[in-house]
């Protein structure tokens, strides 16, 4: 008879266990019932990297990686990018569900209240070397913010834990925005809350008292979809640090902040400032076979190309194509374009990649968006953790409000030395010639 279950038997042992079966996956700690000895501690689980493990149960993204499937709360991303917007996006992440007219109203009102930040945190900014990567200083500044709110610790409080969510999505364009300013040595454009999240953003970047200043309608549209876009994306590497930063209770500003320290790596949310720096490196659409050939080599990586969950194209990068022909537009072609359609074209008939299952991601287009907006190359990683704060923060509270989760503390397998005595120095010999 059919069971949701598995039997397992231990060869060692003749003994056989049944383990029960649930959303398709096992727990973990089921396995440790299987000893040979009462005082073993049991069968643990090796999977470096979570390659195959749930560290929890999540309700806000759900993706298919073999069908190119994307949504935010059962919303396909396709339909949000067309008929959505980022604030909206992130209303919808955090409470489950679309907002009403006036719920959108007050979530709008209130985050695009909390854009100023705090002078002392001007200073802060101001601080840093002009030549500062703006990630170090969102970091750094975010983390700082923990400071300024000492109630923002009370984490269970769902009232103290809401302001303190208008304040980061509030406050993150303004930080970016003054971290560029003082790059290029301007003065600050303070907030103008009438210009809406994306077209404020862009003001505090770019206003240099012209007469009439507007932001081109079709860019602080893009940017808006670009932002909806990288809102949330499950269990990447930068959510999966802010539920362990989070589990320890720590305040959400020092959990955004290590969040947006893993979102950095070129390996993930910095992959949009190295495709850029890779398609400058090739430098002419007849310079793609050569660097293809190198790739193939494993000489160097295809940046751009490639996810742990997506073995077909990535959903986002379709949209984010379609949204850079809007951008040039307004801005004129941008000839790296040529070079990244050449390098995908190449990419998707070589069985290199299609046997590694290599596709666009994410990152591979916006580059090229950003780069024609004229944002400097390395303002991109901190464009996308704007935007992903909305998913991580909705992944903190559902993490904060799961009765399965508590402290995250991995176990290990121990493979060093077993007990060993002290060695007097005078007795020790070989000096460590392998560096660690
Ligand atoms: C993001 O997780 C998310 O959801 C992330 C993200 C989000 O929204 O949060 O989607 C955002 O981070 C997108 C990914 C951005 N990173 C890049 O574009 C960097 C380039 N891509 C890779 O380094 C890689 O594809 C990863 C990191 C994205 C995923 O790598 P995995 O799943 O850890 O796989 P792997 O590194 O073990 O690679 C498996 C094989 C290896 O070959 P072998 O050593 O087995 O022979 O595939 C090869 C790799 O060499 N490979 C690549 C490659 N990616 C993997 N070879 C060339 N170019 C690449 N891009």
């Amino acid at each position: 008879m059919k069971k949701d279950s598995l039997s397992i038997t231990d060869n060692r042992s003749g003994k056989t266990y049944e383990i029960p079966i649930e959303n398709g996956s096992i727990r973990a700690p089921d396995l440790r019932q299987i000893k040979l000895d009462p005082d073993d501690f049991g069968i643990m689980s090796y999977d470096p990297a979570y390659m195959n493990t749930a560290a929890c149960a999540s309700s806000i993204t759900y993706i298919d990686g073999e069908k190119s499937i994307l949504r935010y709360r059962g919303y396909p991303i396709e339909e949000l990018a067309e008929k959505s917007s980022f604030l909206e996006c992130a209303y919808l992440l955090l409470y489950g569900e679309l907002p009403t007219k006036e719920e959108l109203e007050h979530w709008t009102n209130r985050i695009m209240r909390h854009t100023y930040i705090h002078e002392n945190l001007v200073q802060i900014i101001e601080s840093f070397r002009y030549d500062a990567h703006p990630m170090g200083i969102l970091i750094s500044s975010v983390a700082a913010m923990s400071t300024f709110h000492a109630e923002a610790r009370d984490v269970n409080d769902p009232e103290i834990r809401e302001k303190q969510i208008w304040r980061i999505l509030g406050k993150l364009p303004t930080i970016a925005a003054f971290a560029y300013r003082v790059r290029i040595g301007r003065p600050h454009n303070y907030p103008d809350i009438s210009r809406g999240y994306a077209g404020n953003f862009l003001y505090m970047l770019d206003y240099m008292n012209e007469r009439d200043y507007e932001v081109p309608p079709a860019l602080s549209r893009a940017l808006d979809v670009l932002f909806l876009l990288h809102a949330d994306h499950e269990q990447n590497c930068s959510t999966a640090t802010m539920r362990s930063v989070g589990s320890s209770r720590v305040d959400p500003y020092s959990a955004v902040a290590a969040a947006a320290a893993a979102l950095f790596g070129p390996l993930h949310g910095g992959a949009n400032e190295a495709v850029l720096r890779m398609l400058e490196e090739i430098g002419s659409v007849a310079a793609v076979p050569a660097y293809v050939e190198r790739v193939k080599k494993g000489e160097i990586r295809l940046m751009g190309f490639g996810h742990r969950v997506y073995s077909s194209y990535d959903p986002r990068a379709s949209i984010i194509k379609k949204v850079a022909y809007d951008v040039f537009e307004v801005t004129g072609g941008n000839p790296l374009i040529d070079i990244a359609l050449e390098l995908e074209r190449i990419a998707l008939e070589d069985d290199y990649f299609i046997s590694y299952k290599l596709y666009p991601n994410v990152d591979f287009y916006s580059g090229i968006i950003l780069q024609a907006m004229r944002f400097p190359t390395d303002m991109f990683p901190v464009l996308f953790a704007i935007p992903r704060a909305a998913g991580w923060l909705a992944q903190w509270t559902e993490m904060l409000n799961d009765p399965a989760q508590k402290i995250s503390r991995p176990r290990q397998i121990y493979t060093g030395y077993a007990q060993r005595s002290y060695v007097p120095m005078e007795e020790r010999t070989s000096p460590r010639t392998t560096r660690t």
